[in-house]
C-alpha cells in the first residue's frame, strides 16, 4: 500500500485524494438568492444528508483563494452560494437526474454574482413554498432548507465550509413517490466521481440486512 501524510503535500494532491477515494458522491444542485434577489446555482458533491428528525442535510463549498484587486477590501473567499446563504439563511437542494446533468454543470461556471446561472444553464427557476430561493423546476426532487449551521474548518483556500441546514419542504415528481418510498430508476440521480467524470445509479443490487 502507498502511505500519503496530508502535512506533506498540497492541497491540491490531497483534494485529488479524496475526490478519487470518497466515490461516488451526491450531487446538490443549490438554488440559492442574494440580498438584492438574482438567483444563484451551483453543483455540490461535498453533499449528504444527517438525520431525519429534524431532516438535516449538509453540503460543502470550498473557499477560494479570494482577490482583492487593489481595492484595500479584504479578500471575499467565499463562493457565491456560501455568501448568500450566510446572508439570507436559505437554500433549496436540487437533485440531478441524467436529464439535466449537462446543465447543472454548465452552472458550476466561475462567473460574476451578478450572474443568475439559471439563465446561463438554461433551468427554469420555480417559486418555492417556505424560502426565497426558487426551486429547479426540472430536477426531479427538491428540498427546501432553512439554515442551521456554518462551520469553517479552516480560513485558508480550498478549506471546507460546513453547510448545515434543516429541510422545510420535500418536493418530489408525482410519478416518483408511493407510501413515501421514491422510485430509484425514474429519479435517475447522477453522482460525481474525480475530474469531469460523473457516475449513474442505473447498477442496483440488493442486500438483504441479517436479522
Ligand atoms: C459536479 C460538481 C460538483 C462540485 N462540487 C463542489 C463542492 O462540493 N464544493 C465546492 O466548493 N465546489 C464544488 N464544485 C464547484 C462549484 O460548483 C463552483 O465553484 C461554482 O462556480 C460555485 O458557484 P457559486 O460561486 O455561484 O457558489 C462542483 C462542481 C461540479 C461540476
Amino acid at each position: 500500500m502507498l502511505c500519503f501524510n496530508p502535512a506533506t503535500c498540497q492541497p491540491r494532491q490531497i483534494y485529488k485524494l479524496m475526490t478519487g477515494i470518497i466515490v461516488p458522491r451526491p450531487v446538490a444542485l443549490v438554488s440559492t438568492m442574494d440580498k438584492q434577489g438574482v438567483a444563484n446555482l451551483a453543483p455540490f458533491s461535498f453533499f449528504c444528508g444527517v438525520g431525519s428528525n429534524p431532516p438535516t442535510v449538509l453540503f460543502c463549498p470550498s473557499l477560494r483563494p479570494g482577490a482583492t484587486a487593489g481595492t484595500g477590501e479584504p479578500p471575499e473567499m467565499r463562493k457565491d452560494t456560501l455568501r448568500n446563504v450566510e446572508e439570507t439563511g436559505e437554500f433549496v437542494i436540487n437533485v440531478v437526474s441524467e436529464a439535466i446533468a449537462a446543465a447543472a454543470n454548465a452552472s458550476s461556471a466561475e462567473v460574476q454574482p451578478q450572474v443568475d446561472e439559471f439563465v446561463l444553464s438554461g433551468l427554469t427557476p420555480l417559486v418555492s413554498e417556505a424560502v426565497r430561493p426558487p426551486r429547479v423546476a426540472e430536477s426531479p426532487a427538491q428540498m427546501e432548507c432553512k439554515l442551521l449551521q456554518v462551520i469553517y474548518t479552516g480560513h485558508a483556500p480550498a478549506s471546507g465550509v460546513i453547510v448545515l441546514g434543516e429541510i422545510v419542504r420535500f418536493h418530489l415528481r408525482e410519478d416518483l413517490v408511493e407510501n413515501f418510498r421514491v422510485d430509484p430508476a425514474g429519479l435517475d440521480a447522477m453522482g460525481r466521481m474525480a475530474g469531469n467524470t460523473w457516475v449513474r445509479t442505473r447498477d442496483r443490487i440488493e442486500l438483504i440486512r441479517p436479522e
